[in-house]
């Protein structure tokens, strides 16, 4: 049996908020064994039917790794297309990923097609495969923060070319592509909200009573 005390979940607390999502990275390696370590406290995270649906890939080949970055210009660039006047300005100068510095990559999977859990949960809502991993990539960010490892997640890329460059099973779903290292700086806000992007709401924004 553990108990949490009142100094531990201030400590929580200011983990959550500390948390970022980090795309300035410093340039010296992770500790041996840090994203091994991670991904074990990742795997403790709640799943659907305990399907444990994560799959991990340690991208460390140059190559792949480069592919990578390539992919992601090419998607940030249609991405600004979208774009348009001042809001297309304040886009471009956006950071959006820290592929090139980050010393860590780590692919992160959903196996649509493992019968790990035997369906449990997943008959009405097979979504929730998905839903696992993220949950655990949460965690990851969280623990990783308390190791003061920054963990920055990349969206802007096709995850059909990622699937082929890292060429893993056909039944594997690209969940988030991750940078990983320590962060040139720590900040309490958002990099979004610093750059006038977009700012965090309270929680009543977006809770309904009925
Ligand atoms: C599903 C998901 C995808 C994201 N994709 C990107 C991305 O491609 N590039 C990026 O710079 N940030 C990305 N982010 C990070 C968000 O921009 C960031 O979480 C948000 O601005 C709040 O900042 P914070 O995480 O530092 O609190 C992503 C976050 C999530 C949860």
């Amino acid at each position: 049996m553990v108990e949490f005390d009142d100094t531990f979940r201030q400590h929580l607390r200011e983990l959550f908020v500390w948390r970022r999502d980090v795309r300035r990275f410093r340039t010296d390696p992770l500790p041996a064994g840090a994203i091994d370590r991670l991904i074990e406290t990742a795997c403790l995270s709640p799943s659907v039917g305990l399907s444990q649906p994560w799959r991990f890939v340690v991208v460390e080949d140059e190559a792949r790794r480069h592919a990578v970055i390539d992919d992601f210009k090419s998607c940030n660039a249609d991405a600004l297309k979208a774009y348009s006047g001042e809001r297309a300005a304040r886009y471009a100068t956006l950071k959006l990923s820290g592929l090139e510095r980050a010393p860590g990559h780590l692919a992160v999977f959903a196996d649509k097609a493992s019968d790990i859990g035997h369906g449990l949960g997943r008959a009405t809502m097979p979504e929730t495969t998905e839903y696992s991993v993220v949950a655990a990539i949460t965690a990851m960010w969280l623990a990783a923060r308390a190791e003061g490892i920054g963990i920055g997640w990349v969206s802007i890329l096709n995850p059909d070319r990622i699937h082929a460059v890292l060429e893993v099973p056909p039944s594997w779903k690209l969940i988030a592509y991750l940078c990983m290292g320590y962060p040139e700086v720590e900040c309490d806000r958002p990099e979004l909200e610093q750059a006038n992007w977009e700012h965090r709401r309270s929680a009543d924004d977006f809770t309904l009573r009925r």
